[in-house]
């Protein structure tokens, strides 16, 4: 049985892609009501409001909660023996070894999924904690990749890691709200800057799985041509370097985020 603590956002995702592919004994420990029910009658999968209960009955048990609450859940558990169970992280700058101290069990597996994983098409990195055996590596496995991409990285990575594909969703997005604007600014309407820009990046990144960057720049880049003449002012005005103090401030944050968890 996989139990998730935590129904949000990012545990329907995981719901909605183990249902089409992996196990589907999915049990959900979850506060609130509505949204217990929510995911009940969508998912068909069983609820509680008792993280005991749920603990009491999975064999891996996946922390879907914000970070912040983390801490007291630890606390919750101080009673309960979890060293026969798998925990699997997802919350964002929690590590490994904070992770093993407050559940008191050595196999625990740390992931960052990202939004993505909505629609499916999530990119999500694992680093499991030494001596995990390679079954439930691959239960894990099958767990985030019916939700998208997985890659195995070591845990030092998970700074960067939440950097470029964690949060950058956002910073993709921003881009293309500028391209919505600098479009709206020229004279297009809302409706058809937001369907020209999102078109764009839909069919840039179906291009981008067969052809590096540079090539698609090349590709329509033309000499003395429109492209050149933007991409001059991308470059005198540095975005290379900008996107790279964008990735290195979320980096930093996150680093900053490693939670320290009660008694350390
Ligand atoms: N969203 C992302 O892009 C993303 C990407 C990578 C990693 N993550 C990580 O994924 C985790 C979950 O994010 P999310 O976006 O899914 O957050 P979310 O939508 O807020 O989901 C968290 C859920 O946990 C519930 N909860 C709170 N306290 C609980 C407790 N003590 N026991 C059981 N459930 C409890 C919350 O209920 P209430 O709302 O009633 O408090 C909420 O439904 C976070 O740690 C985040 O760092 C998220």
């Amino acid at each position: 049985m996989i139990g998730f603590i935590g129904g949000g956002n990012m545990a329907e995702a995981l719901i909605k892609g183990i249902r089409g592919t992996a196990s589907k004994d999915i049990y959900v420990s979850e506060p609130n009501e509505q949204r217990r029910l929510y995911l009940k009658t969508t998912y068909g999968v069983d609820t509680t409001g008792n993280n005991m209960e749920l603990a009491a009955s999975s064999d891996i048990i996946v922390i879907a909660v914000k970070p912040q609450v983390i801490s007291a859940l630890a606390d919750e558990f101080s009673g309960t023996d979890l060293s026969k169970k798998t925990i699997v992280s997802i919350a964002a700058g929690v590590s490994i070894s904070n992770l093993r101290q407050a559940f008191r069990t050595e196999t625990v597996i740390r992931v960052m999924p990202n939004t993505p994983a909505l629609v499916l098409k999530g990119m999500s990195v694992i680093s499991a904690a030494e001596g995990i055996s390679p079954e439930t590596i691959d239960k894990i496995d099958a767990i985030f990749s019916s939700i998208g991409e997985i890659l195995h990285l070591p845990e030092a990575h998970m700074d960067a890691v939440t950097a470029v594909s964690g949060s950058g969703p956002a910073f993709i997005s921003f881009f293309v709200q500028g391209m919505i604007e600098g479009g709206i600014a020229l004279g297009l309407d809302g409706q058809t800057a937001s369907a020209l820009a999102i078109q764009t990046l839909a069919g840039t990144s179906e291009l981008l799985a067969s052809h590096s960057p540079e090539a698609i720049i090349k590709m329509v880049s033309s000499p003395g041509g429109t492209t050149v003449a933007g991409l001059k002012v991308m470059q005198d005005r540095d975005a290379a370097g900008l996107i790279a103090d964008v990735l290195r401030a979320a980096a930093i944050r996150s680093a900053e985020l490693n939670i320290k968890l009660k008694g350390q």
